[in-house]
């Protein structure tokens, strides 16, 4: 429901002319509610007249944003996120703004957005903000260039010294993720360019870049400011050890990096050269050199019993571990239980690892040093059957702080997941459960290849399934458990 300020601001938002002529004698303690109201009902203009208004030093979608319970979407709306900045240039291209007492520092459009997923049709994906961005940053800047130029003319014109100082440039600042892949590569490279100077100044906090060339890749880092980078993700970018030691130098300025993403990195420790050893080593010895490392991904390399050489060298307890489809050996799990990584991890992603033999007593082992800081286990694909989960469930059962776990595509049958969720009714913590379809749940065809197949879904035995399902719902609500399991 909406509050009564929020249903006057949607009002007073809803027309734009008279909203202008009232703009002047708005006290600004209104801005933000009115700035909320405009954002969830698209009215663009009012939007990009608020914000070349703004009478904040920082414009915070954090703040302005969340908890707005008409914004639902976790992705702004494409036209609303387009106005913004609008505004913002409109700001800084408009000399009477600054007269005018405005005084906008900076653009915080973190926070909003957690996925790079395009939701709904009027949403903006993290990739086309990207781009929007970069290309206000560039427009501005040559616009900002051109204006330098007229006035020197100007001057040159009345006879004063072509090198007066000019005026320090007003600028705003935008914090912001970015998203980029070779399509938008040299965009960004150019708005991060004009952004040491210009008036439009990126700050990225987290870092995706998707199928960049090394060369590309070790480009955008050096440009990037390297003041509150959290988080740098490089996938597919298929890049080697080689290529990880020449990209990882650029990334130790990042002080404030906490967060490093590698996952399809081509890292294959299999017949290793002694150059490659070497490598290896190298490749440890500067991630040890991020200080401020907490989360790591390292998922879809072939690590096999090197984890101990990998993460020997940082000093500091991570806190997310990701070795999806590493090909671990006993030995990997043993040592990781042992280091002092296991002190405070609450991620740990070991899907697609063969847990159902010989990784079992370590995985038991490991479960049972990290249950009281654990929050987040994912174990998609780890061939675990009903005997292999019961034998893990006491544990399990021990991580009581647990919220997440997912189980998907583990050939588990009704019967399995029956005595799963009995025993997980009582970590009181836990608020979702991906769990497989059960093996049980497939047709009888035998032609039909092995059951748990995720490319079988029409092998599915829906009635089966339906019935499953609703036993499920049953048990939980008989625990007084929402349901949440899916
Ligand atoms: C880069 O990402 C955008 C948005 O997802 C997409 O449209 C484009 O095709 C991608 N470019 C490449 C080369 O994959
Ligand atoms: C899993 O690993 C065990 C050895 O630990 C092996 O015997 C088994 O065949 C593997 N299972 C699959 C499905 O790959």
């Amino acid at each position: 429901m909406l509050s009564l300020v929020c249903l006057c601001a949607q009002k007073v938002v809803s027309d734009h002319a008279s909203l202008r002529r009232a703009l002047d004698s708005i006290p600004r303690e209104l801005y933000p509610q009115l700035f909320t109201a405009a954002f969830r009902d698209r009215k663009t203009l009012v939007l990009q007249d608020l914000v070349q208004r703004w009478p904040f030093s920082v414009l915070s979608f954090q703040e302005l944003l969340q908890g707005d319970p008409g914004q639902l979407h976790p992705n702004p709306s494409r036209v609303s996120t387009q106005s913004v900045i609008l505004g913002v240039m409109d700001y800084l291209g408009d000399a009477k703004s600054r007269e005018r007492g405005c005084r906008l520092r900076l653009l915080d459009m973190t926070g909003a957005q957690d996925t790079v997923l395009e939701q709904g049709p009027d949403a903006m994906s993290l990739w086309s903000r990207t781009v929007t961005l970069a290309k206000a940053c560039i427009d501005l800047s040559k616009r900002c260039r051109d204006e330098a130029t007229q006035a020197a003319k100007r001057r040159r014109g009345h006879g004063d010294s072509p090198l007066a100082p000019s005026t320090p440039i007003d600028f705003v600042e935008v914090k912001t993720d970015l998203f980029v892949n070779s399509t938008s590569y040299s965009v960004l490279r150019e708005a991060l360019q004009a952004s040491t100077h210009g008036p439009l100044r990126l700050r990225c906090r987290d870092l995706r870049a998707e199928e960049l060339s090394l060369r590309s890749t070790v480009g955008l880092l050096e440009l990037l400011n390297p003041a509150g980078v959290r988080q740098i993700d490089l996938r597919f970018n298929n890049l080697g050890l080689d290529g990880l030691n020449a990209i990882l130098p650029a990334m130790v300025k990042f002080g404030t990096l906490r967060s490093l993403k590698l996952p399809y990195s081509n890292i294959d420790v299999r017949r290793l050269t002694p150059d490659m050893e070497d490598a290896m080593g190298k490749f440890a010895a500067l991630i040890g050199r991020l200080r401020s490392l907490k989360e790591l991904n390292l998922g879809s390399s072939r690590l096999s019993g090197r984890l101990r050489q990998l993460l020997g060298s940082i000093e500091e307890p991570l806190e997310c571990l990701e070795l999806a489809f590493c090909f671990l050996l006993p030995a990997d799990l043993y040592y990781l239980s042992r280091s002092p990584h296991i002190s405070n991890l609450k991620k740990l992603d070991l899907s697609g690892n063969n847990l159902s033999e010989l990784l079992l007593p370590p995985f038991q082992q490991l479960l049972s040093t990290v249950s009281s800081s654990l929050l987040y286990l994912d174990i998609m694909e780890c061939k675990l059957s009903d005997s292999a989960l019961s034998s893990v469930l006491p544990t399990l059962c021990c991580c009581t702080r647990l919220r997440y776990l997912g189980l998907f595509w583990n050939p588990l049958s009704s019967q399995g997941l029956r005595t799963l969720v009995q025993n997980c009714v009582r970590l009181r913590e836990l608020q979702l459960v991906v769990y497989p379809y059960p093996t049980d749940c497939y047709g009888d065809d035998p032609d039909r290849g092995t059951p748990y197949s995720p490319l079988l879904d029409n092998a599915i035995d829906q009635e089966k399934l339906t019935q499953f399902s609703a036993e499920l719902q049953e048990m939980l609500v008989w625990a007084e458990r929402t349901p949440a399991a899916s």
